[in-house]
């Protein structure tokens, strides 16, 4: 009998419990949907968390029964516990009053492109090998000749590595030393987030997670538009990105919301905070917020960018042009290879070289050409291969 109750007790503590897990995982749930809420909500949810263990503990207390020394300790554990709550909301406050200092590593097109729009939420600083320091100012950004001094002499929360994908990782290898070297100076709290917004996505996530400090905060994200498709603004156009790893916890990226469960630790909310912040300016921007894992999307892209570049640089090489007669299928044709061609080699070799999905993709066209192909000649009843040589100089004898 005795068994029996205990065995029933246990039961219902564990249903408790699970009761609490499921009501913190659907609060994170609440990240994805409104990004503005998730900054108030962010406390709340640990907070909660607190509270759920606390009505475990009255199961245990009315289990244990009448023990009063225990009562009033979980009461004082709980007034302390909802005073630092209440002390971590108000230096979180305190932080957001503080705009973020911004520091963008690129400063050629794409990097003067998102610094001018960082420029209406934070101070930003941009470095490069060439410089900028003219363009910079023009836009009310603080420009740094050297990466030591963009390291050392400004105080970043947030660092935009804008290179191109080829030149990449040595842009974090150069990064690295002079990161701690700040650390040696300041302390483990200067650390800033350091942020990617290359086209692929997998390739700079290894780099960051081999090279980087495991105390470095990373997000990597794609924007997917630039300046020539979004000079009148970012509304509506799409974002990507996957919160890589906080506090040196690597995140899922299957399952946003999980982060409130591993670790409720104040470093991890306020890394949390920080994220979210820079997340924000995007949002704020009207940016399509779309959370996803890298792998994902360079699957994804591989079969939308890529081709796109791909048949935009293959119908480049054929030499079309406009003519009087031209249609506006044709005409979206000759858009899209102005468009692309536009762009320089190095993206495209990038995102050719560092998508292991690529390569896939041009045996896919190929193949889709014979087959194509293939089936105008078995209509005309052809056995072999076409040659399309003959056939031309047959056309141009008519
Ligand atoms: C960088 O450009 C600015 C503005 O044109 C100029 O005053 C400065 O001397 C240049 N610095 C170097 C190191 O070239």
């Amino acid at each position: 009998m005795k068994l029996l109750i205990t065995f029933i007790c246990i039961i219902s503590i564990e249903i408790a419990k699970q009761h609490c897990v499921v009501s913190a995982w659907s609060q994170g749930g609440s990240t994805i949907t409104s990004r503005g809420a998730t900054i108030q909500h962010q406390l709340p949810t640990s907070s909660s968390l607190f509270s759920s263990t606390q009505s475990n503990d009255k199961d245990d207390i009315t289990i244990n029964s009448n023990n009063g020394e225990l009562e009033r300790l979980k009461k004082e554990e709980q007034r302390l516990s909802s005073l630092l709550d209440s002390i971590r909301q108000q230096k979180l406050a305190v932080l957001r009053s503080r705009p973020l200092s911004i520091g963008i590593v690129g400063f050629g097109r794409f990097g003067q492109f998102i610094a001018q729009s960082f420029t209406k939420y934070g101070n930003v600083v941009g470095t490069s090998r060439t410089n900028y320091t003219d363009v910079a100012s023009e836009m009310g950004v603080k420009y740094s000749l050297t990466l030591d001094s963009f390291v050392l002499d400004e105080d970043l929360d947030v660092i935009v590595l804008a290179t191109s994908i080829v030149s990449f990782k040595d842009t974090v290898f150069e990064l690295v030393p002079l990161l701690e070297k700040k650390m040696q100076l300041k302390g483990a709290g200067s650390y800033p987030l350091i942020v990617d917004v290359a086209s692929v996505k997998e390739h700079p996530r290894n780099i960051l997670l081999d090279l980087l400090p495991e105390e470095c905060d990373i997000l990597c994200t794609h924007p997917m538009f630039g300046p020539d498709s979004a000079k009148n603004g970012w509304r509506g156009q799409t974002f990507v990105y996957e919160k890589t790893r906080i506090n040196k916890v690597i995140l899922d990226p299957d399952f946003e919301g999980q982060e409130n469960q591993l670790d409720i630790s104040e470093e991890h909310v306020e890394g949390m905070d920080r994220m979210e912040r820079f997340l924000s300016i995007w949002e704020e921007e009207g940016c399509n917020m779309i959370p996803m894992a890298c792998s994902d999307h360079d699957s994804y892209s591989a079969n939308s960018q890529f081709i796109t570049h791909l048949v935009g640089r293959i119908l480049g090489i054929q030499g079309l042009k406009a003519t009087p007669i031209d249609t506006t299928g044709f005409q979206s044709v000759l858009r899209l290879i102005e468009t692309t061609n536009a762009d320089s080699f190095d993206l495209f070799y990038g995102l050719y070289k560092y998508n292991r999905n690529s390569g896939y993709t041009i045996g896919r066209l190929r193949g889709a050409l014979d087959d194509v192909v293939g089936a105008l000649l078995q209509r005309d009843g052809v056995v072999g291969v076409f040659d399309g040589g003959n056939r031309k100089s047959d056309d141009d004898a008519k």
